[in-house]
C-alpha cells in the first residue's frame, strides 16, 4: 500500500510535513514498514481541499490535517490491513 502526501505550496501551507509525521508515527506503532509506504508527491490538483491531499494507491484524493491524520490512517489503513483492530 503507497500512502502519497501532496507536498505542493498549498498543501504544504496546510501541514503535510505534520501528516507524514503523524502517518510515520502510526506506520512505527503498528510496525507496517513492509506493507506501508509513504511518498511525497507534488500537486493534486486539489488545492482547494481544506487540508493536505493525501491518496492511498490510486483512490480518491482525500483531505486530511495533522490532526485527522491518524484517525484517517486507523480507518483507510488499518482497517484494511489489520482488521481484527
Ligand atoms: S498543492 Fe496539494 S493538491 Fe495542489
Amino acid at each position: 500500500m503507497v500512502i502519497s502526501v501532496c507536498i505542493g505550496t498549498a498543501c504544504h501551507l496546510e501541514g503535510s510535513y505534520n501528516v507524514i509525521a503523524a502517518f510515520q508515527q502510526m506506520i512505527e506503532k503498528y510496525s507496517l514498514h513492509d506493507s506501508v509506504k509513504i511518498k511525497a508527491a507534488f500537486c493534486m490538483g486539489h488545492c482547494t481541499h481544506q487540508g493536505v491531499c493525501v491518496k492511498i494507491d490510486s483512490g480518491e484524493v482525500q483531505s486530511v490535517t495533522g490532526t485527522t491524520a491518524k484517525r484517517f490512517f486507523q480507518e483507510n489503513v488499518l482497517a484494511v490491513l489489520k482488521p481484527q483492530n
